[in-house]
């Protein structure tokens, strides 16, 4: 028999404790949650609403902390509710808003400073222009000012094209001009220097208003001021915008050399009114059954669609995440999406990732599985 030396079996004693040891001091493995499965490639974000951000409902609230780590304001945060006086700011909600993302340890996202919509009515009662631009001025820098530091990156302006990519005939235009863009841009940066600055619009997949969007964050860029990101909205249907729209409208935003976010994405399932032809949508399709197609629940097949349109649209962030900082959805459940209401009232729609009993949906499996694959063999 090999006879083994004292000094052997001690060495062997020791490797052993040591193998044990490092085991109980590795982390324990992370829960196969959104922000976990996907930390290495983007922030995953939701919309929050009042009650998410008080937190009113345990399940919700444990959904929102494990699977996101990023929050945007769903309405909170817009001139309406936080500048609702010409001299009064209401900044008790957006406080507590930026409470919850340091509580959960998350990238928190302001949205928005310049919107000519929700915007607080007391603006349109100013007449001369030159105060006007003051009192827009006043409004970015004092918000910025309050959450200097806390805030990680802003939607500095909000939906300033339209659809063929000119300039939206918005009450910022009409009383600044057009450098009402670039100067709300250096506002900001002025007062914090850290944060990260995005033009945020919706349809940024339409090749005119693409084009639109390019043109004018490279004119303020050109101007020597800083823009840091695009942001794409992302409320998109089944079957549109195309697969290949979106995937080159990431590749030319990120030509400019600027970060690309999916700021509220979304996937409506209902009949999408605009596709009717000379549809007038709205009150018109009220109680229309054709228009409001799953009432009681959700049909597999679409189910089925519906995860299959999510697994399509994340591959493509995936292949291109070396370019999107981002990814928020615009709001956590199927009841909590404004999807219900537009673009025609009491409708019952299933855009997101959780049911209405806050159960993760195939589409919620569908990402998840889609990045464990997408670890094992990238995307090409
Ligand atoms: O809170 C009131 C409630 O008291 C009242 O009874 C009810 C009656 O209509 O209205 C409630 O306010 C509504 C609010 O959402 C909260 O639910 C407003 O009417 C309604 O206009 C508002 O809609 C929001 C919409 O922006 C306003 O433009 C949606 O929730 C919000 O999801 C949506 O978000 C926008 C982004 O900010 C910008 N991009 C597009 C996106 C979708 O429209």
């Amino acid at each position: 028999m090999m006879k083994i030396s004292k000094q052997t079996l001690l060495t062997l004693a020791i490797f052993a404790i040591a193998i044990s040891c490092k085991k109980t001091e590795e982390a324990p493995s992370q829960p196969n949650t959104l922000r976990n499965v996907y930390k290495d490639a983007f922030y995953i974000g939701t919309a929050v609403n009042r009650f998410q951000i008080e937190e009113t409902d345990s399940t919700m609230a444990a959904i929102v902390g494990k699977e996101f780590n990023s929050i945007t304001a769903e309405n909170m945060m817009k001139s309406v509710h936080m500048h609702p006086k010409r001299d009064t700011f209401n900044f008790e909600i957006a406080d507590k808003f930026v409470a919850l993302g340091e509580k959960y340890d998350m990238f928190i996202h302001g949205h928005t400073l310049i919107w000519h919509s929700q915007l607080s009515p007391w603006f349109k009662t100013i007449e001369d222009s030159l105060e006007f631009a003051d009192v827009a001025e006043k409004h970015v820098k004092d918000i910025t000012t309050h959450f200097k530091g806390k805030i990680d990156s802003w939607d500095v302006v909000n939906e300033a094209l339209n659809e063929d990519g000119t300039l939206r005939n918005s009450i910022f235009l009409k009383k600044m001009g057009e450098d009402y863009l670039a100067s709300a841009f250096k506002w900001t940066a002025e007062i914090d220097p850290d944060v990260d600055l995005y033009y945020n619009d919706y349809n940024m997949t339409n090749v005119d208003k693409r084009k639109g969007a390019i043109r004018m964050v490279k004119n303020i860029l050109d101007q020597g001021i800083k823009v840091d990101g695009i942001g794409m909205q992302g409320h998109w249907h089944l079957n549109s915008p195309s697969l290949e729209d979106i995937e080159q409208s990431i590749i030319d935003y990120s030509e400019l050399g600027v970060k690309v976010a999916i700021t509220e994405l979304d996937v409506s399932v209902l009949p999408n009114p605009w596709d009717l032809e000379g549809a007038e949508i709205s009150q018109n399709f009220e109680n229309s059954e054709g228009m409001n197609p799953y009432k009681e629940s959700l049909p597999d097949s679409i189910q089925v669609k519906l995860a299959n349109r999510y697994k399509d649209i994340f591959n493509i962030f995936l292949k291109h995440k070396d370019k999107i900082s981002r990814v928020t959805f615009w709001g956590v459940s199927d009841g909590q999406s404004w999807l219900n209401g537009f673009p025609i009232r009491g409708r019952t729609n299933y855009p997101l990732l959780f049911d209405r009993d806050l159960k993760p949906k195939a589409a919620y499996d569908s990402i998840i599985a889609l990045k464990e694959r997408f670890d094992k063999q990238p995307a090409n």
